[in-house]
């Protein structure tokens, strides 16, 4: 190995190799990849029909069948006197992450960028400057939530600071501190998603996991909440948040909106909530929440947006002071269209409230930042519905 390479790859950690080493090793096997394969093409298969269309005895079978279970790869059901295997809930979608995160060998190689966590190689240089400049913003107000057994989020994070005013206050206080004090949103998007028992949820930006909680409760027992997240302090607090509420139903992808990790026409509804705003490439992320909705599945998001003319870039750079939430904000105008080109329909976006003087960023410089913003112009938080025509 070069010294170039020594320098920029000895202290690396891959977030979750351990968990992923274990997984691989399970899978490092031919005739388990071909069950892995059977069980993702048909779903639940019972224990009885592998062995045929596998072409293996039963007992081969039963014991490639234990180690997958062992490993956590498989889940059973009995079904009268027939046991009846499928791939565990979320696994393709962890596996993809996990290797869309890991660059190439030769980016490891490539220059002074090496060591930037998970960013695969197809990002633009700006998306990936982004990522890491609203990353790090996140990771830190996740450590401090810890730090403060979650007393709050805001103190620092203006962009946040009216948010507990959405909930209802009855279904904080079933949540950890740490769940119920750590919204970083703009608004309540599970407000607006109608969430039914039995329905499949993905959070775009999932942060400490509120969103995802309250939505998971709304779809049980047999549905389920998925929130994608590409910050690993804010996994590890949601995870540890959902543990604390004892809620099962829900699982945190590592990943980034741009490239969902989890199959096409998967997810019934999209909740996302201050998060598409922060997107460098927000058409990628439209046209990834479309391509794992369902048919007639729906999207509803709550964001910050501008009501009127685009912000300059002066503004932009100013408000950038204000945790990023404002720089990337579209107007209501881009956002419906970007929406209708990604191949949404019965698209509308709704103020749920318009950010006045006292709530922006005063700003470094001389001139206030109001000033900067066309008087045509205002900053909101909006609530944005679509739906995936149904066929
Ligand atoms: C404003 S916070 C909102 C968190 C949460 N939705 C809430 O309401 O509290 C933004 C979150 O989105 C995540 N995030 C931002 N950009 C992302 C991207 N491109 N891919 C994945 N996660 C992203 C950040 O890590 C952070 O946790």
């Amino acid at each position: 190995m070069s010294a170039q390479a020594t320098e920029c790859c000895a202290t690396r950690r891959y977030p979750g190799s351990d968990q992923a080493a274990r997984l691989f090793k399970a899978l490092g096997d031919e005739t388990r990849l071909t069950i892995i394969r059977q069980l993702a093409e048909q779903g639940s298969v019972c224990a009885c029909d592998l062995g045929a269309c596998c072409d293996l005895a039963q007992p081969t079978v039963s014991h490639h069948l234990k180690v997958l279970r062992e490993a956590g790869l498989v889940t059973t059901e009995k079904q009268g006197q027939w046991i009846f295997f499928a791939l565990r809930p979320g696994l393709l979608g962890e596996l993809r992450a996990w290797l869309a995160d890991a660059p190439p060998a030769s980016a490891a190689l490539s220059g002074p960028h090496c060591c930037e966590q998970g960013e695969p190689m197809s990002a633009s240089p700006t998306v990936k400057r982004v990522r890491r400049v609203v990353r790090e913003h996140y990771a830190t107000a996740a450590r401090r939530v810890v730090a403060q057994g979650g007393a709050s989020c805001c103190a620092s994070d203006r962009c946040c600071s009216s948010a507990k005013s959405f909930y209802d206050l009855d279904e904080l206080a079933a949540l950890p501190d740490t769940a119920a004090n750590a919204s970083f949103g703009c608004g309540n998007p599970t407000l607006l998603a109608h969430l039914q028992p039995g329905e499949v949820v993905l959070d775009l930006g999932s942060g400490a996991g509120l969103d995802v909680l309250l939505s998971a409760k709304r779809v049980a027992p047999t549905g389920k909440a998925y929130g994608l997240d590409m910050t690993d302090d804010m996994l590890t607090l949601a995870r540890s948040n959902a543990s604390e509420a004892g809620v099962a139903n829900v699982e945190f992808l590592k990943g980034h909106i741009e490239a969902i990790p989890l199959p096409d026409a998967s997810v019934d509804v999209i909740i996302s909530n201050c998060v598409i705003n922060l997107s460098a490439d927000k058409d990628a992320v439209l046209a990834e929440a479309f391509r794992v909705l369902r048919p007639g599945g729906r999207l509803a998001v709550t964001d910050i947006v501008v009501r009127g003319a685009p912000l300059t870039s002066q503004a932009r750079q100013a408000l950038s002071l204000w945790a990023e939430c404002v720089t990337g904000a579209l107007t209501e105008a881009e956002y419906a269209a970007k929406l209708e080109t990604a191949g949404f329909e019965a698209v509308a976006l709704e103020t749920i409230k318009v950010y006045g003087p006292d709530d922006l960023p005063r700003g470094e410089g001389a001139t206030p930042i109001e000033a900067l913003i066309d008087p045509d112009s205002e900053i909101v938080s909006a609530f944005v519905r679509a739906l995936k025509p149904s066929h």
